[in-house]
């Protein structure tokens, strides 16, 4: 189980983790944008001395075998060992591919999450799912393996574009539906338009406790975890969709209006309060705007649909929702119903 610091002090935290793990050598990787915004803030930590940077690209685009290959011939060629680490700084796309880089070199070194983004924060940096796209596929390869550690800055948000801060905090939104009516009045009452960056912090460690409790009690995604998929089935099948389009969305966009439709779904055949379900889509609508759908794409939104990693004999099994903090997972969802969500999403 990895350990996670909400960090007052990035440098002291920092060489806690590090001192940790004790490497022979120790590398960072960053994305272009956290290479010049966060690297010069703790290159010259004394718990730093010595480190090597190697730098990546920064959209998801680069989540790639490619860039995979690169990253481990950098440390090849730059003598890192077995028991050396590797410090992921940076966002979603730098934890999940640095921890699938660290979890297979040399079948296996040591890595630490320094998460940049919110997204990264709150979802990506914890619960050891580490991997690359494949195939046009998101996440379609990568393996299990925590980062020892796992240090929380929020300071690093108060630098973070708006739309990447409402990427993250449909995760949040995703955390609190899936935890307790209470949370989700909470998050649905925050201003996300004027952020109160102290407010924000309290919050974002109260849902990484979310994600955590869930992670301890089902690691590998055999059950309860399946919880944290909500909003997902659809919402990943919008994000492959407006790829495919050259037109990407923002992961935690196509989370938030995954998350209505499964929402819609979630009142249809579970009972989830119809009040709170027009609260949430009206936070969304406004917040995170609308997908363009149309009809004639709803074959290939289903077909992407099929390569959801819950599926079970090709049949589509969501996690829907009878109340907040009461989920329901393995809902085997048929054709008809997607549609009729999508269509109850194209109108709304
Ligand atoms: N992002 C979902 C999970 O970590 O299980």
């Amino acid at each position: 189980m990895q350990d996670i610091i909400i960090s007052y002090s990035l440098e002291a935290d920092l060489a806690t983790a590090v001192g940790r793990i004790a490497p022979d050598r120790l590398f960072v990787l960053a994305d272009d944008t956290t290479a010049a915004c966060c690297w010069p803030i703790v290159k010259d930590y004394a718990c730093l001395a010595g480190a090597q940077l190697i730098t990546i690209g920064s959209t998801d685009g680069a989540k790639t075998l490619d860039t995979l290959a690169t990253v481990w011939q950098r440390l090849g060629e730059q003598g890192a060992t077995r028991h050396s680490a590797l410090i992921n700084l940076g966002g979603g796309m730098v934890t999940d591919l640095g921890g699938f880089a660290a979890a297979t070199f040399k079948r296996g070194m040591a890595f630490v999450n320094v998460p940049t983004t919110l997204l990264a924060m709150v979802d990506a940096s914890v619960g050891g799912k580490t991997g690359i796209n494949f195939r046009g596929l998101k996440n379609e390869i990568g393996a299990f393996c925590d980062a020892r550690t796992v240090v929380i800055h929020t300071p690093f948000l108060r630098t973070l574009d708006a739309e990447n801060l409402r990427s993250g905090y449909a995760e949040m939104l995703k955390h609190g539906l899936i935890s307790s009516a209470e949370e989700t009045t909470g998050l649905l009452a925050f201003d996300i338009f004027d952020v109160d960056y102290e407010a924000l912090a309290d919050l974002v460690g109260r849902s990484i406790q979310v994600k955590e409790r869930i992670v301890a009690e089902d690691p590998y995604e055999h059950g309860l975890r399946k919880a944290l998929n909500l909003g997902h089935t659809i919402g990943h099948a919008f994000e492959s969709f407006a790829l495919e389009n050259h037109a990407p969305v923002l992961h935690g966009y196509a989370v938030a209006w995954g998350l209505v439709c499964e929402l819609y779904l979630s009142v249809t055949r579970c009972g989830f309060p119809m009040a709170l379900f027009h609260q949430v889509e009206h936070f969304v609508s406004d917040v995170y705007g609308h997908f363009a759908l149309d009809c004639k794409h709803y074959d290939h939104i289903f077909d992407l649909m099929t390569h959801d990693k819950k599926n079970i004999a090709g049949q589509i099994n969501m996690t829907l929702l009878a109340a907040p903090g009461d989920v329901r997972i393995n809902q085997v969802t048929q054709r008809d119903d997607i549609f009729e969500a999508l269509d109850y999403y194209r109108e709304s």
